[in-house]
C-alpha cells in the first residue's frame, strides 16, 4: 500500500493504473477504522482492480461545537489494517491540501432539500461539507466506483443524489450497516460512550427493530410509533433528536397510513455526549 498526502502524488499514482485499463474504486473515510470501514474497503475490492482509501477529518462538515478536535485520529492502527485487506492507495492530506485558501472562501456543493432534514436540522452545516469533500475527492480520484455505508443513510441518499444530479460517471455502492454482537452499529464515535452508557445503546438498534416487527404486523399509525419509540428512548437516558419513518428513496415524512413500500426507520440521539444514529430498511 502506498500513502500519499499529496494531490498531485495522488494523481500520478492512479492515472498509472488507468491508463492500463484498471477499474478503481474510492472508499472516503475519517479513519479510526472499524469493521464496518473495512466491510466497505471488501466490497471495493469486488467491484474494482484497484482501491483507494482516504482518511481526512474534514474540518468542514464539523458544527462550531462539535468534536472536530476531539475526533479519534490513529493513523498508524489505521495503515496496518488498511495494508492487512490489500489496499493499494491510502490518501491522507492536510487540512491545507484539501483547503488551500481556507474553508470560507472555498466552493461549496449543497443539495438542500435532503440536507434540510433529519441529521441536518441538527447539524447544519454537516451535509454541505460532506457534499463538497466527497466531490472533490470524486474529482481527485475520478473513481468508477465509490462505497459508503448504510449506517449513514441520509448521507449515502445525499451522494446518490449529487453524483446523479452533477452527472459524475460514478456507481455509489451501499453496504449494509456492521454492528457489534449485542446489535449496537460500529461507528469510530462508540469509543466516547461510557461503560454505562455503552451497555444501554444497543437500544437504539432494540426499538428500530420492534417499530419494524410493527410495521410488518400491519401497524401504519406511523406517528405514534415513531412518539411511543421517542419516548421510550428518552426515559431510557437518550436525549432523540428524530425517529422518523420515511420514504426510503427521497427521505420523505410518512403520515399515518402512508401507502409506501419502500420505507426507512431513521433515528440519531445522543447519550451521554455521544451522538448515535441508526436506521433499518423494509420492503412491504
Ligand atoms: P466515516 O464516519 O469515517 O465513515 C466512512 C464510511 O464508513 C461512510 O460511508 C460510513 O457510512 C461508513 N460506515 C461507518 N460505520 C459503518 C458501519 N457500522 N457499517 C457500515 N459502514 C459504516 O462518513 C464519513 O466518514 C464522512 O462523512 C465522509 C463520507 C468520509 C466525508 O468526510
Amino acid at each position: 500500500m502506498q500513502t500519499l498526502n499529496q494531490v498531485k502524488y495522488l494523481r500520478a499514482a492512479i492515472n498509472a493504473d488507468k491508463e492500463r485499463g484498471k477499474r478503481v474504486a474510492l472508499v472516503p473515510t475519517m479513519g479510526h477504522l472499524h469493521e464496518g470501514h473495512l466491510q466497505l474497503v471488501r466490497r471495493a475490492h469486488e467491484i474494482a482492480e484497484i482501491v483507494v482509501v482516504s482518511i481526512f477529518v474534514n474540518p468542514m462538515q464539523f458544527g462550531a461545537s462539535e468534536d472536530l478536535d476531539s475526533y479519534p485520529r490513529t493513523l498508524l492502527d489505521d495503515q496496518e489494517k488498511l495494508e492487512a485487506e490489500n489496499v493499494h492507495f491510502l490518501f491522507t492530506p492536510s487540512d491545507k491540501e484539501m483547503y488551500p485558501n481556507g474553508i470560507e472562501n472555498h466552493t461549496k456543493v449543497s443539495i438542500e432539500n435532503l440536507s434540510n432534514m433529519l441529521c441536518g436540522i441538527h447539524r447544519p452545516v454537516h451535509f454541505e461539507g460532506v457534499c463538497t469533500v466527497v466531490t472533490k475527492l470524486f474529482n481527485l480520484v475520478q473513481p468508477d466506483a465509490a462505497v459508503f455505508g448504510e449506517k449513514d443513510f441520509q448521507q449515502l441518499t445525499i451522494i446518490k443524489r449529487l453524483a446523479s444530479d452533477l452527472c459524475m460517471p460514478i456507481d455509489i455502492i451501499g453496504v449494509p450497516t456492521a454492528r457489534a454482537h449485542d446489535g449496537l452499529a460500529l461507528s469510530s464515535r462508540n469509543t466516547y460512550l461510557s461503560s454505562v452508557d455503552r451497555a444501554r445503546a444497543p437500544m437504539l438498534y432494540e426499538t428500530l427493530k420492534d417499530i419494524r416487527d410493527q410495521i410488518l404486523a400491519g401497524n401504519r399509525q406511523y406517528e405514534t410509533l415513531c412518539e411511543e419509540a421517542k419516548q421510550k428512548l428518552n426515559s431510557s437516558g437518550f436525549d432523540v433528536d428524530y425517529f422518523d419513518i420515511r420514504d426510503q428513496n427521497d427521505l420523505s415524512l410518512l403520515a399515518n397510513d402512508a401507502e409506501n413500500s419502500s420505507v426507512s426507520i431513521l433515528a440519531a440521539g445522543t447519550l451521554g455526549s455521544t451522538r448515535l444514529l441508526d436506521n433499518i430498511y423494509l420492503s412491504l
